[in-house]
């Protein structure tokens, strides 16, 4: 069970008041999931990456934002053993990028999971275009439309309705859960298995934290609103596990864009120790006194514990607030329960700001001015 360290002053009634509001919510849809897995689709999604495990060496999983960020943090943590490789693409408009994943790809069997909600998104929408092509000029056009996973939006969409012409195998992305909460979907669940995670595992974390992470949530989520309260805007997520970088960049996005919206919210920042020890641990120690330190306290070797230890001492004496959230096992079923526990903990203290946790008017902004600049141009 998760476990923090902290004891704010809690008003049980506004609590359970927002989490009655989070349940009856139109995008509140991952917050009963863990316990409700549509199992037909569930079936589908082994049985495709069944068939990826069999005839690809690769599978490039092309998608940005909440469409790549939740099952990256995981696969990387947790570093599955699996014949099939992951790439990613469609995180960036870099062409740098894009080609690099092209030849890394090279003449290996591969496949593509390309995931967008929206399916309208450009990043993801210009590598898929690139490696389509590939996967055309390699297999013809019917082999390439059998190797294409979309997974996307149930009825709409510019992704939905090229998967439904072509006919390439399809799966749903919830109308009641978005992007940054969907991990446990589709959109986390195909590359999951492809890459070797035990998902079994990681949903029946995320189904029992449905319970557990109600308490440790609720009480982060207003130690957060309190030190926002009192002038600490900037949160510093600390990690003392290297292979936690990524999931570190998915709380970052879980955070910043559900509460960061109408002149509120905390900014979400991250470190990786004892490396940014070296660098960043001086601001921390001694830099200007705005922010608090969270150490997601995964379970870890001896010495890396008394570094854990020692970060928690030096940084309480520097003067900066320090949150403890303990993870009870580094493994599938400690990865679900994080999951759920920090999409629970976002949701409330987003709502505790006054701010709705579940849209991106922020990002939407950006797509629909760059959209604008593309069709001009
Ligand atoms: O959490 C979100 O809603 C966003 O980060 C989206 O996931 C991201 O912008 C990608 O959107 P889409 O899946 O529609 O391509």
């Amino acid at each position: 069970m998760i476990k923090v360290n902290c004891s704010p002053e809690i008003d049980e009634r506004r609590t359970a008041h927002i989490l009655k509001e989070i349940a009856k919510d139109k995008m509140g849809g991952w917050l009963g999931l863990p316990r409700k897995i549509d199992m037909g689709e569930f079936v589908r999604i082994k049985e495709a990456a069944k068939k990826i495990n069999e005839e690809s060496e690769y599978l490039v999983c092309i998608g940005i934002g909440g469409s790549y960020l939740g099952h990256r943090a995981i696969i990387e943590a947790l570093r599955p053993k699996s014949e099939t490789k992951i790439i990613y693409a469609g995180n960036s408009l870099s062409r740098r990028e894009l080609d690099y994943a092209l030849k890394r790809v090279g003449d290996h069997d591969f496949s593509i999971n390309v995931i967008s909600k929206s399916g309208t998104t450009l990043e993801p929408a210009i590598a898929f275009s690139a490696f389509k092509k590939k996967l055309i000029e390699k297999y013809g056009e019917e082999e390439a439309n059998s190797r294409i996973y979309a997974t996307t939006d149930k009825k709409e969409g510019a992704l939905h309705d090229e998967a439904v012409a072509v006919g390439y195998t399809r799966f749903v992305v919830p109308d009641n859960i978005g992007g940054r909460y969907s991990v446990l979907t589709a959109v986390g669940l195909l590359p999951l298995l492809v890459a070797g995670v035990d998902v079994d595992k990681l949903l029946e974390g995320a189904a029992e934290a449905v319970e557990t992470a109600v308490e440790p949530a609720t009480k982060y989520a207003w130690m957060r609103y309190t030190l926002g309260q009192r002038g600490y805007d900037t949160e510093v997520f600390a990690s003392f596990e290297p292979a936690t970088l990524y999931f570190n960049e998915w709380l970052k996005q879980l955070f910043g864009e559900s509460e960061g919206k109408g002149g509120q919210g905390i900014f979400p920042a991250s470190v990786i120790y004892s490396t940014d020890l070296h660098s960043l641990g001086q601001f921390m120690q001694d830099g200007r006194r705005n922010l608090f330190e969270t150490i997601v306290d995964y379970p870890t070797d001896e010495i890396n514990a008394r570094v854990v230890q020692a970060v928690r001492i030096a940084h309480t004496d520097g003067g900066i607030p320090v949150l403890d959230i303990t993870v009870p096992t580094y493994d599938e079923k400690g990865f679900g329960e994080l999951i759920y526990f920090f999409e629970l903990a976002c949701a409330l203290s987003a709502k505790l700001f006054g701010v709705n946790p579940f849209d991106q008017p922020g990002v939407e902004a950006y797509k629909n001015e760059l959209r604008k600049l593309m069709a001009k141009e």
